[in-house]
C-alpha cells in the first residue's frame, strides 16, 4: 500500500516545469494532480506541492471508514478534518462538510477549527476512501518575493525552487553550485530548503546584492566574486541560468563557455537559457537526460528552455 498522497498545483504555463519536478523527485511521470508514493518528500519542498496525506486507514465506503476511526480511539484535542479533493470535478464535494462532520464524531477528543494542533485529510480517489494526516506546504518561502534586491528579469521564485530539485532530485544533502547566481534567487530558495548552494557572480555589484539577499534571510551562504572559469571546486550539481543573450554570436559563444565550465565543475548540470542551445549542448558533448519549458506568464509569450545534462558524452 502507498503511504502518501501528493496533491499538486501549478499554472498551465509552468505545467511542463512541474512535470520534469516531480519526474526529478519520483523517479518516474506524474499524470495527475493527486497520485500516490511510498517516498516522503517535504510538503513545503516543491513550488507545486499543496499538500501532502500520510495514509492512516483505508476503506471502499464511507460507514466502513469511520468506523476504522472509531476503532483507532482517536483521543487528541485540537484535531480538525479537512476533505481533499483528488479530481476535479469531485464526486464529493458537495458533500464534504457532511463527511467531515461523520469523521469528526468519530473521535473521542475536542476539535479545533481556528487553531488544530493536527490537520487529518480525507479523500475519495478511485472508489476508495482515505484517511490520514494532512500537511500543507507552508509557502513560507515567498517571503522571497520581498527580497532587497530584484531584477524584473530574475527567475521566478517557482522556477528557481524546482530546479534546484530537478538538479538534486530532491536529495537535500547535495552540494550545489549556481556560477551565474546574479542577485541570488535560487540561492535564496536553496538556503530554504537546507542545500548547501553557493553562488558565484562575475560581476562586483551584483554579487554584492545577492550577498545583501542573503544577509537580509540570515543565510549563512557564500557568494564568490569571479569568473565561473576560475572555479575549481567541484559540486554534486550546477543550476545555471544563463546571461540572457539577444542571439548574436558572441553572446552565444559567452553562454557555451558557461556551459563547459559548469560541466567542468560539476557532476549534473540544470541549464536555464531564452535561447534555444539544444543542437550547441549536444554539440558540446553533454548528455541531455530531461528537458522542458516554462513560461514568464499566461501569455506564454517569454519562453525558458531548461535542459537537465549529466557528465561529458
Ligand atoms: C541571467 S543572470 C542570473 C540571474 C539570477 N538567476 C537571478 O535570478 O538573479 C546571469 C548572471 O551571470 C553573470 N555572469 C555572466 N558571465 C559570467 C561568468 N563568466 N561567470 C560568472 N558569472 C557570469 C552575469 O553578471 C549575470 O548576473
Amino acid at each position: 500500500m502507498a503511504q502518501y498522497i501528493y496533491y499538486i498545483n501549478y499554472q498551465d504555463y509552468e505545467a511542463d516545469l512541474c512535470a520534469l519536478e516531480m519526474r526529478a523527485l519520483f523517479n518516474r511521470p506524474i499524470e495527475n494532480k493527486a497520485f500516490f508514493s511510498d517516498q516522503r518528500v517535504d510538503e513545503s519542498l516543491s513550488p507545486y506541492f499543496k499538500s501532502r496525506l500520510e495514509i492512516l486507514l483505508e476503506a471502499t465506503d464511507l460507514e466502513e471508514l469511520i468506523h476504522k476511526i472509531s476503532k483507532k480511539n482517536y483521543t487528541e484535542d485540537g484535531f480538525m478534518v479537512k476533505y481533499v479533493p483528488a479530481i476535479k470535478p469531485d464526486p464529493m464535494e458537495k458533500k464534504r462538510r457532511a463527511i467531515t462532520k461523520a469523521i469528526g464524531y468519530a473521535f473521542e477528543g475536542l476539535p479545533s477549527f481556528d487553531h488544530p494542533v493536527i490537520i487529518y485529510g480525507v479523500t475519495y480517489y478511485n472508489s476508495k476512501w482515505y484517511f490520514g494526516v494532512l500537511v500543507y506546504n507552508t509557502m513560507l518561502w515567498k517571503k522571497h518575493m520581498s527580497k532587497p534586491n530584484s531584477y524584473s528579469s530574475s527567475l521566478g521564485l517557482n522556477t528557481a525552487k524546482a530546479i534546484l530539485n530537478v538538479a538534486t532530485q530532491g536529495d537535500t544533502s547535495k552540494k550545489i553550485i549556481d556560477p551565474c547566481c546574479g542577485v541570488g534567487t535560487v540561492l535564496l530558495e536553496g538556503h530554504y530548503s537546507g542545500y548547501d548552494v553557493t553562488g558565484c557572480e562575475i560581476n562586483y555589484k551584483v554579487a554584492m546584492k545577492a550577498r545583501e539577499n542573503l544577509k537580509h534571510y540570515g543565510y549563512k551562504g557564500q557568494v564568490i566574486q569571479k569568473d565561473i572559469k576560475e572555479m575549481d571546486e567541484y559540486y554534486d550539481a550546477a543550476v545555471v541560468d544563463l546571461p540572457y543573450g539577444n542571439f548574436s554570436k558572441s553572446d552565444e559563444v559567452d553562454m557555451m563557455n558557461i556551459i563547459h565550465h559548469a560541466a567542468r565543475i560539476s557532476e549534473r548540470q540544470v541549464l536555464i537559457s531564452t535561447i534555444d542551445l539544444t543542437m550547441k549542448i549536444r554539440e558540446e558533448g553533454l548528455v541531455v537526460v530531461d528537458q522542458s519549458v516554462v513560461y514568464k506568464n499566461r501569455s506564454k509569450r517569454f519562453a525558458r528552455y531548461i535542459w537537465v545534462c549529466e557528465g561529458l558524452n
